[in-house]
């Protein structure tokens, strides 16, 4: 079953709500809108769990306005990331869980375009802040890694969240990076983030799986439809249910891109709520979550 609304948050940002029941109270929400402005809406203490992976600081153009990602400065980009998870620490429970999967930047200072992706033709940027002469305002120097999850994970501990763990998630077989001069890269962080000294964790999975706060989890190359979100590996998601949220549990993705976070979740029996701003990539998450049951 799939309803559909309108909600009107203010004059220049409307959403758009759809969702489904699934029997045994177990429902599925997807907003279309800005993550900050939709989270606004939501009730207080409501998820039990929380697994997101925003935009990182430019790599994609998602083409939509109101997207994060591609600001001007470093400081922009994480206030914006700090001020989305400022309501996500409202409506998460007093006992719930925060996986942020973040990516690192490079600071180029070429002062000449990135180039084009002929891969991706999100990723025709013009000439990128990253790229732009002048270290970014906080004297960078060319070809220094900006250190992007860190100073995003250091703002949020400064606006109460507190950091459990800072889980390194080894890509395993990612595309490997063309560098000469430097290890390529094969890992994100996943920030662990809880609310309160207490919290629902199920330690048994890590056990089991003999993986602590270094996961080797496949890359996942790109969603069923190959929609360009950099979708996370079903693994991934699966992990951070079984050892932060409950059987039955609410989940929330701010940044939903094609919908993983909640395929996942209904599929293990719990509810789900997406919040994406693109249109498509909604439409997407509403066609395959309907094919679910
Ligand atoms: C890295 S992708 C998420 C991929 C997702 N984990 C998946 O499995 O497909 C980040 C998503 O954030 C969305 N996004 C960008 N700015 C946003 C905003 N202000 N509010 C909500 N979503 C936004 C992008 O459209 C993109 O789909």
């Amino acid at each position: 079953m799939e309803a559909t609304k309108q909600l009107t948050v203010n004059s220049i940002c409307k959403i758009t709500k759809s969702n489904g029941m699934l029997g045994n109270k177990k429902y599925w929400e997807i907003y279309q809108g800005d993550a900050l402005q939709v989270l606004k809406l939501l009730p207080e203490d409501k998820f039990n769990c929380v697994i997101t992976s925003p935009p990182y600081y430019w790599l994609r153009d998602y083409k939509v306005d109101g997207q994060i990602g591609l600001e001007e400065s470093v400081e922009g980009y994480v206030n914006n990331i700090a001020d989305v998870m400022d309501e996500v620490l409202r409506v998460l429970s007093p006992d719930g869980i925060l996986f942020l999967n973040l990516g690192d930047t490079y600071y180029s200072g070429k002062g000449k375009s990135h180039g084009i992706d002929k891969k991706s033709s999100k990723r025709r940027f013009g000439l990128r802040a990253v790229d732009k002469s002048g270290g970014l305002g906080i004297g960078l120097k060319q070809k220094t890694l900006i250190g992007v999850p860190w100073r995003v994970a250091l703002e949020m501990i400064g606006r109460g969240w507190v950091l459990r763990s800072s889980i390194i998630w080894y890509r395993k077989y990612a595309l490997p990076e063309s560098v000469q001069d430097r290890p390529r890269r094969s890992y994100e962080n996943i920030f662990m983030f809880v609310k309160n000294r207490e919290y629902y964790f199920n330690r048994q999975y890590l056990e089991d799986s003999e993986q602590e706060d270094m996961w080797t989890i496949v890359a996942r190359a790109k969603a069923a439809n190959s929609l360009p979100t950099a979708p996370f590996p079903d693994e991934l998601v699966q992990r951070c249910l079984d050892i932060g949220c409950p059987p039955e549990g609410a989940v929330l993705d701010p940044f939903a891109g094609s919908g993983t976070t909640l395929r996942v979740a209904l599929q293990t029996g719990r509810s789900a709520v997406g919040i994406e701003i693109h249109q498509e990539f909604c439409k997407y998450m509403i066609n395959d979550l309907n094919k679910l049951f």
